[in-house]
């Protein structure tokens, strides 16, 4: 069989993020958008023929029987991330999925072995870890340029319009701050300085059950951080790393960061670093490599790390109480 040299794409779920990923994805050279499903065939029909594909499935299950997709990117809400994901495995296909991976360890795990088992790559989708600010910053980090750094503070917060029929309150489908934008600040901290000693959190709850709003403290041996979600006010959306030596600010909003800025000494200098499209094309890049190299994980953003960053998520819902139905089961 002759195989075209581009990596061929499905999409699942026709929301907000597939439309945006869709975009970028055309901006990736080795890389076909190949089919796309949604619930709803006249959906699929319309996405399709918006972004330049040439299949549509009213339904997830027929893309994963199709062979002429390579790798599936998971777009749906997080209740379904681990059932759809595992699936799409097991019919042979590499899955890139939206974060959060799953709504606790015990799924992510699953999904894991799933990877492992059908030998086939998987990534949660966690875009900002390949933002060329944060990458960059990293570096700096890494080098020593602020001194060992000793408090991070990041927040991800919006005042969220309509709380009721939305997916993102909706405690079922896994709604609330802390799986939808509270992941994002726990992930940078997570990123450097690792899994925390202690987490201390409270939290502010809709009708539902999701958390509307939550403040968390990650306490380490030597450093601390201070971390806040919210869909009630929003915030400036900057993350600032400190160290003993200066700090860097990943500016607004940071998760997409299309800067940073380094304070050393008192000398601020700013270091601009405009991503291509809105920044999902790294990711693919690196699914695109990974895939290339028979590997089932990226080494910068493993399957150990999503099941680390997973483990803390755990325990920041166990200390605000905060529980989903598939949880229980
Ligand atoms: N990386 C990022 O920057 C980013 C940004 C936003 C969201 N996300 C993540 O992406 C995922 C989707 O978020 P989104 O904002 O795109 O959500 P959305 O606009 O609500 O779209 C989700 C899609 O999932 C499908 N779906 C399947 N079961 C559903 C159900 N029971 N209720 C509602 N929709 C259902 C629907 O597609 P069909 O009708 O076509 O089946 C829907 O359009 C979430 O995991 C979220 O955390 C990531």
């Amino acid at each position: 069989m002759i195989r075209s040299k581009k990596i061929r794409w499905g999409i699942i779920g026709l929301g907000n993020i597939a439309h945006q990923f869709a975009q970028d994805l055309a901006l990736v050279e080795d890389a076909v958008l190949t089919a796309v499903a949604s619930r709803n065939l006249e959906k699929a029909e319309i996405f399709s023929n918006s972004n330049n594909c040439t299949k549509f499935y009213g339904s997830y299950d027929a893309i994963f029987k199709d062979d002429s997709v390579d790798i599936i990117y998971i777009a749906t809400p997080h209740d379904s991330h681990a059932e759809l994901t595992i699936k799409a495995l097991q019919n042979n296909k590499h899955v890139l999925c939206e974060k959060p991976l799953a709504l606790n360890y015990k799924d992510a795990l699953q999904m894991i072995e799933a990877s492992k088992q059908n030998n086939k790559f998987f990534m949660e989708a966690f875009w900002t870890r390949f933002n060329p600010s944060l990458q960059e910053a990293l570096h700096k980090i890494k080098n020593g340029e602020i001194g060992e750094v000793k408090y991070i503070n990041a927040d991800f917060a919006f005042a969220l319009e309509n709380l009721e029929g939305n997916r993102m309150t909706d405690l079922k489908l896994g709604g609330g701050t802390l799986m939808d934008i509270g992941v994002y600040p726990l992930f940078l901290v997570y990123l450097i300085l690792g899994i925390p000693i202690e987490v201390a959190a409270k939290a502010n709850f809709h009708n539902s059950g999701a958390d509307l709003q939550t403040a968390i403290i990650l306490q380490y041996d030597n450093a601390q951080a201070l971390l806040h979600s919210s869909f009630m006010s929003s915030s400036n959306m900057r993350a600032t790393i400190s160290g003993t030596k200066g700090r860097i600010n990943l500016n607004s909003k940071w998760f997409k960061a299309q800067s940073y800025t380094l304070v050393v000494n008192d000398k601020k200098s700013k270091h601009k670093l405009p991503t291509k499209g809105k920044g999902y094309t790294y990711e693919i890049d690196e699914c695109h490599k990974c895939i290339n190299e028979g590997k089932v994980e990226s080494s910068l953003w493993s399957h150990q790390n999503s099941l680390d960053l997973i483990k803390i998520v755990d325990e920041v819902k166990n200390q605000i109480g905060l529980e989903f139905p598939s949880d229980k089961g």
